[in-house]
């Protein structure tokens, strides 16, 4: 050990620390960015080359901690100072209402009660204790008591803070500080993360919360974190040095503190509106980017939660409000088989329809024959169906089989449906494919798949419309979709002159594209979108991709060896690279990221508001920050942009007061594609 170290070195390490709990704190608790993700891995990289060479440096709360500890034999035990409760459901407004009535009751009083209402996060609840200003143990819920040890684990999460910042020359850092939270998964980490499952051939997590609770529940903290896993703070355990009147006060205490508070919560406000809240929320629900599965109203005032109380199981201050059920019963009619654009058979359940949150279902999938099996799915059965956002539906399981030895068990057929050539089927991946290259059924979900809105995104270019070019004769390949002529769409029962004309226009729309859209429009099997945004990072054109070698591609950090198989055997290929050819000769124009990462939006301000069509929110801000763009929460007079999508929020208002340049999501996509 080096008894002697450069003083300069010391430093420079104390530095990057620092720097990057600062940009850590910048860009989760207040959402502003002021350097750019690639400034950030640089800065890591070197601090845990730096402690690598100076092992007597090392420290539990240095930023380089979020890389992974040595992997555990078991998780220790934590037990709660303070027990963690749970929360007593509503499911309507009247029962809101009659929570409101029994506070009064208990509280003696006719006068208004101020709620804070939060939505209610669903994921798995942990505890973090800091000791003067540190991160010293984070442990999970368990049993209200006791939970599990997952200090190393938490401490991988950016999120979480790992040391906590002063409010105020006045207010320190409490001396011992526990903090309660929700670590989530984003529906976009949870895709992309499943994704990567596939492409490795691990088992696929059903929802988020499972993937979190999955991820936290690793004895190698190495691959937690490598997990999108987020956290958000909604109150404490032990905390009695903060001093604090209400719940709200506390909320923003803690954000003061360095940790990360949900932006959607509705401080102090009345019964009426906490439960105008409730409505407003479920209807924005898969606005949010991560999984609620209702709200929590809490009353405000400390002292009156103390009074208050709380039973063995819950405190009687707060209440959980579920939202309508995403989960309903109904009946199987019937089984078929559909052929996805890899070749895969699913089966597909049809359904007598049932609203679920408002859409009406009738399709639900099956996902393969292991799944139907498993749960031993016939037609006729009464099965209880699930629906989140945009996913597919599914069945969760069976209720009532009513059976008479009648109903028969699903069996995959041994002939494709669509072009009667014999199936192959791979046990390993559980899967059963149709490897005819000119099976309609394939060609036409490739052509979908090119065509939906996270790949070229043509508006009204649907199952329908490609089901008739391609049983016309107008269309055998994605390629040909910009060579398709105009006069001939006319004539398609249902289209006419003027569906025509938008169809082209929607065509014409198309054709300038990011390079990762491309890639992923191909359709070539594990090439996700996850995996076709890294390529595009790394490669500045179609040449230098061609001309890549399987041992790089599968070098590249989240690529590995099944995609970088996929992807040369698709790109070895002459057909395919004549379809490549023909898609740019018909007029399409790739924008390639690695070229163009000279940043065009440097320190420009953008707000989001409302629902965007074309992209998910994530993807907006991620490519605002990647062209060095800032992406904030609320309008102000330092914002450049609002970005406004469908059915704006109040930001947009508060806008127009200020005089902002108020843009919608067209412009936002020509300005960032520009
Ligand atoms: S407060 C004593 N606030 O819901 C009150 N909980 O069903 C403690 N949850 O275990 C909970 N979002 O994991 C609270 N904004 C929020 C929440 C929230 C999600 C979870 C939490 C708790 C469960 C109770």
């Amino acid at each position: 050990m080096s008894e002697f170290i450069d003083p300069n070195i010391v430093k420079r390490i104390i530095n990057l620390r620092e720097e990057l709990h600062r940009h850590n704190y910048l860009y989760y608790a207040v959402d502003d960015i002021e350097i750019s993700d690639s400034e950030y891995d640089r800065m890591m990289n070197e601090l845990i080359e730096l402690e690598k060479a100076y092992p007597e440096l090392v420290s539990p709360d240095s930023p380089s901690v979020r890389v992974g500890a040595p992997p555990l034999k078991k998780f220790g035990t934590i037990k709660h100072t303070i027990k963690m409760l749970s929360l007593k459901n509503a499911f309507s407004e009247s029962d809101i209402r009659d929570f409101d009535k029994k506070v009064k009751k208990e509280l003696g009083t006719d006068g208004d009660i101020l709620y804070t209402a939060e939505p209610k996060m669903d994921g798995v609840a942990v505890e973090l204790v800091y000791e003067d200003g540190k991160l010293a143990v984070g442990s999970t819920r368990g049993d209200g008591d006791t939970g599990e040890d997952i200090t190393s684990n938490v401490r991988t999460i950016r999120t979480v803070p790992l040391l906590l910042l002063n409010r105020s020359e006045s207010e320190k850092i409490p001396s011992h500080l526990e903090v309660r939270g929700e670590i989530v998964i984003s529906r976009e980490g949870f895709r992309s993360l499943n994704e990567d499952m596939s492409e490795q051939g691990l088992p696929l997590f059903a929802n988020p919360r499972n993937a979190a609770a999955g991820s936290l529940r690793q004895l190698d903290s190495k691959v937690t974190a490598a997990r999108p896993l987020e956290i958000f703070f909604y109150g404490t355990g032990e905390a009695s040095k903060m001093d604090i009147g209400s719940h709200w006060e506390l909320l923003c205490a803690l954000r003061e503190h360095g940790f990360r508070i949900n932006s959607h919560i509705k401080p102090k406000i009345g019964i009426e509106d906490v439960i105008e809240y409730y409505r407003d929320l479920e209807k924005r629900r898969y606005e949010l980017p991560y999984d609620i599965d209702g709200m929590v109203v809490k009353v405000d005032s400390l002292i009156l939660q103390i009074q208050l109380g709380s039973t063995a199981k819950w405190p009687q201050w707060a209440i959980a409000c579920k939202f309508k059920a995403i989960q309903e019963t109904t009946k199987i009619l019937d089984i078929s088989v559909q052929v996805g654009r890899t070749g895969a058979l699913t089966p597909v359940a049809h359904l007598e329809t049932v609203n679920i949150g408002g859409v009406n279902v009738n399709r639900a999938t099956l996902h393969n024959e292991d799944e139907a099996r498993r749960k031993d799915i016939r037609i006729g059965d009464t099965v209880l169906v699930q629906r989140a956002g945009d996913v597919i539906p599914e069945i969760i399981k069976v209720i009532d089989t009513a059976r008479n030895g009648d109903k028969k068990v699903f069996n995959m057929p041994e002939n494709c449906p669509s072009c009667s050539f014999p199936v192959v089927r791979d046990e390993k991946e559980a899967s059963v494919r149709c490897n005819n290259e000119f099976c309609p059924a394939k060609i036409k979900a490739q052509v979908e798949h090119f065509a939906s809105k996270r790949a070229f995104d043509i508006d009204g270019l649907g199952e329908k419309l490609i089901g008739q070019l391609f049983d016309n004769g107008l269309l055998s390949s994605y390629a040909d979709i910009f060579y398709l002529d105009k006069k001939k769409i006319e004539g398609l029962g249902g289209m006419g002159v003027k569906s025509a004309e938008n169809l082209a226009e929607a065509i014409e729309k198309s054709k300038s594209i990011s390079f990762a859209r491309f890639l992923y429009a191909l359709g070539i099997r594990h090439v996700g979108e996850h995996i076709a945004e890294i390529i595009s990072l790394k490669y500045g054109s179609l040449e230098s991709l061609f001309s890549a070698t399987f041992d790089e591609l599968k070098e590249i950090k989240g690529i590995g060896p099944v995609a970088a198989q996929n992807l040369m055997e698709f790109l070895s290929r002459e057909k395919n690279r004549k379809k490549i050819d023909r898609i740019l000769k018909g007029g399409v124009k790739i924008l390639f990221e690695k070229n163009n990462k000279k940043a065009t939006l440097d320190g420009k301000v953008f707000v989001l508001t409302g629902i965007l069509d074309t992209m998910t929110r994530n993807e907006a801000v991620k490519r605002i920050k990647m062209l060095g763009g800032k992406v904030s929460e609320s309008v102000s007079k330092k914002t450049d942009y609002l970005a406004a999508g469908k059915s704006p929020g109040s930001k947009l208002e508060k806008a127009m007061a200020l005089g902002v340049e108020i843009i919608d999501e067209n412009t936002l996509r020509a300005i960032l594609e520009a």
